[in-house]
């Protein structure tokens, strides 16, 4: 034991280090444990942070050169450069506390998984955790100990280029993605050699963006905040998430940086959340902007007292939080839990323990085979079809053999978008093209390209082909933060190109590489297979090359409702209820279109096909704890070994407030030989079937309840139980 620093004894409990560290602090190195500054390995330390570092006056690097560095180029992480900097914490600061490294690690490291709006298309959490577990060994192997993932936030409006970093708009589909990725990250210990502590986000509200205009102010009820936003950020406290981001926006006129209900209140009593909660970036400054503080001092007081631990891009606490103490503005008491909170982190993730990064792990880390296997398959699982008119797909080498096959379109030779929009540490070079790929897999096949560049090209090619593939799609860089579009539709061009393409007659099939459910009305009036392969990252032109060649099965379900028009955002499969116009044999709710969407939450084909028996509901146990088992029978009717994912919807017919017209409860994934049936059961449990009232308080109402088990969220609501 090292008595005269006994909190490096790793034997005590982590509460008696951090209370025995926070003892032996003065003012100065408590508050800068609550700061973290922005550190790029190529520029290095500025003359005043390598004297704040060495007095233990800083307490966190941000590996990033700035907010949006997820839409640029990223400077690469260097070991020596991270080593150099620790070492000036831990061997010339007063008590030698460790600076913990945080990094914008989202859907990959060095390999790249699809984006997570594309990985919740999976519905396969296990599959999700396994990719997020080799993330988090390549970060870590190169000294990342924090990564600002998942991002949770709930979205219904496919305009927001965020969208693509969390994972729709269901809120179990969320929690469920969100566990998986804290599991993925954290392992049973962050301390891991392999691990890291993951970070949930944003608090709160931020996927209601007006307009999906990013950082816009947000309007969610009581009844959809408590209901559908918070309930995934509930999950993942319960899962033992390290830490929390509050969000930019504001909500319902109090910006998130100073909401002191939801994140003191909600988030850290309510909820007993005793993690770390950070600022967004610049977040507490931002609220001189917003005119709700009056001054520096006014800003930092708001975002402290509402519960904001850490700030990210230390601003204001250093000057602010004395005067503030002074001034009784701030309790001690609230500095101290802030300062256990990170102390708390650092001990958890085994800082005092392993502060150094050993430059010989990455190498052996990095890319290895069974990440990049990881990533293939979650892109092939994640890739929807979305029609396939006369079984067009998959094509089967030995009878397309000698017939000309043209692969145009700008995806077909892109690699950078597949990488999506935060991704800072894949490299382009890494990617595989979708025609490279179709080449390489079945090298019988007369594929023909053009330049790619130039429409008339690809006419001219396609119009001696007996077969085309067009692969279209957007940039990452119209996605991703800040960077929303107003227009759901595919980039200028494009539609004409599969309209030209369509009036050849040929057989087509369009693969649609996008960061958001992009309706084509030309896809949807030529294609004859429709495949959405999502910004699917590295291996995704090799995953969609299999599914085309149907050596693997497209196992995607969209976790968004795809509209037909942006006109008809939001629309969303768990809206409520409907008045009496409904009822009306001329009502409708457009003059001009449709008013259901163009595919449904929970669509996706596969290669076989499935049908679902009855759905049946037992009760096991009544009010106030109630178990209900819904089961179902799940028959493969078509040729081919597949899996299915079994969604259960539930609908409350009479409550205490309007209920959604359907919610998801549960799903599963279910792998089915030709002709093998099986049976799926969920058991539904108060949490699943009660909501929070018109008071706020969670209740379980007694009464009738439909539900069914099925392929997607327009399966009929079949059975009934009754809750007494
Ligand atoms: C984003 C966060 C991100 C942070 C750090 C902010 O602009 O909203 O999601 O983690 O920057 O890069």
């Amino acid at each position: 034991m090292n008595t005269a620093r006994p909190w490096l004894d790793s034997a005590s409990s982590i509460e008696t280090r951090c209370a025995g560290l926070l003892a032996v602090m003065t003012p100065a190195e408590k508050i800068g444990q609550l700061l973290q500054f922005p550190f790029s390995c190529s520029a290095g330390l500025t003359t005043d942070e390598r004297t704040r570092v060495a007095t233990g006056r800083l307490g966190s690097a941000i590996l990033a050169e700035s907010a949006w560095a997820g839409g640029g180029t990223a400077i690469p992480l260097q070991a020596d450069a991270l080593n150099a900097l620790q070492r000036i914490a831990v061997e010339e600061s007063r008590l030698g506390i460790p600076l913990l490294f945080g990094r914008d690690v989202i859907h990959g490291h060095a390999t790249v998984m699809p984006i997570p709006l594309a990985q919740a298309a999976t519905f396969d959490p296990d599959l999700i955790e396994t990719g997020a577990a080799c993330v988090a060994r390549e970060a870590r192997a190169q000294g990342v100990h924090w990564s600002f993932a998942p991002m949770i936030d709930l979205c219904r409006d496919p305009r927001w280029g965020r969208i693509i970093e969390g994972y729709g708009e269901d809120p179990v589909l969320i929690a469920r993605c969100g566990e998986a990725v804290v599991r993925g990250f954290q392992g049973d210990s962050p301390a891991a050699p392999d691990r890291m502590l993951a970070c949930a986000k944003h608090f709160c509200g931020y996927g209601g963006s007006e307009g999906g205009r990013d950082y816009d102010a947000t309007e969610w009820t009581d009844n959809t905040l408590r209901n559908m936003v918070l309930p995934p950020f509930s999950a993942l406290v319960k899962a033992g998430v390290a830490s929390v981001m509050t969000s930019f926006n504001d909500l319902g006129g109090i910006p998130m940086s100073a909401h002191r209900t939801l994140i003191d209140g909600w988030l850290k009593r309510e909820q007993g959340f005793r993690g770390l909660v950070v600022s967004d970036w610049g977040a507490i400054t931002d609220l001189l902007e917003s005119g709700v503080a009056a001054d520096r001092l006014h800003a930092a007081e708001l975002g402290f007292n509402a519960g904001i631990d850490m700030e990210m891009i230390a601003d204001l606490y250093e000057d602010a939080i004395p005067a503030l103490i002074a001034a009784d503005r701030v309790d001690v008491a609230r500095l101290d839990d802030a300062v256990s909170r990170v102390l708390r982190t650092k001990f958890r993730a085994g800082l005092f323990e392993q502060p150094y990064i050993d430059p010989e792990l990455a190498p052996r880390v990095l890319r290895r085979s069974d990440h990049l296997e990881t990533a293939r398959r979650l892109a092939e699982q994640s890739m929807v079809l979305l029609t396939n008119r006369d079984s067009l797909l998959p094509l089967d080498a030995t009878t397309r053999a000698g017939q000309r096959i043209a692969v145009i379109g700008p995806f077909a030779e892109a690699r950078k978008p597949h990488l999506g929009a935060w991704c800072l540490d894949g490299r382009a070079a890494d990617a595989k093209t979708i025609v490279d790929e179709l080449r390489r897999l079945a090298p019988a096949l007369d594929l023909r390209t053009a330049d790619n560049t130039l429409t008339d090209d690809m006419l001219a090619v396609a119009g001696i082909a007996d077969l085309v593939i067009v692969c279209v799609g957007e940039s990452s860089i119209r996605t991703g933060e800040a960077h929303s579009i107003s227009q759901l539709r595919l980039p200028p061009g494009q539609e004409e190109l599969i309209d030209s393409l369509g009036a050849l007659g040929k057989p087509l099939v369009v693969v649609q590489c996008s960061g958001r459910p992009l309706p084509s009305p030309a896809a949807q009036r030529h294609a004859g297979a429709w495949l959405l392969a999502w910004h699917g990252g590295s291996e995704s032109g090799e995953a969609i090359a299999r599914v085309l060649l149907g050596l693997a099965s497209p196992g995607g379900r969209l976790p968004m409702t795809m509209p037909r028009t942006t006109g008809q955002i939001p629309i969303y499969y768990n809206h409520k209820r409907p008045g009496k116009l409904r009822q009306s044999p001329h009502y409708r709710a457009y003059q001009d279109s449709h008013d259901t969407p163009l595919f449904a939450f929970g669509h996706g084909l596969g290669y076989s096909s499935f049908s679902f028996s009855k759905t049946t509901a037992v009760m096991r146990r009544g009010l106030p704890d109630p178990e209900i088992e819904v089961s179902v029978s799940v028959t493969n009717t078509g040729l081919r070994a597949e899996s299915t994912v079994a969604q259960c919807y539930v609908r409350d017919l009479v409550a205490e407030t309007s209920r959604p017209v359907r919610e998801l409860k549960a799903f599963s994934r279910v792998m089915l030989a030709p002709g093998e049936s099986k049976p799926v059961k969920f058991t539904l449990r108060a949490e699943e079937l009660g909501y929070h009232g018109s008071d706020g308080t969670f209740r379980v109402d007694a009464g009738e309840f439909c539900v069914v088990i099925g392929a997607d969220s327009n399966a009929p609501l079949e059975t009934s139980f009754l809750l007494a």
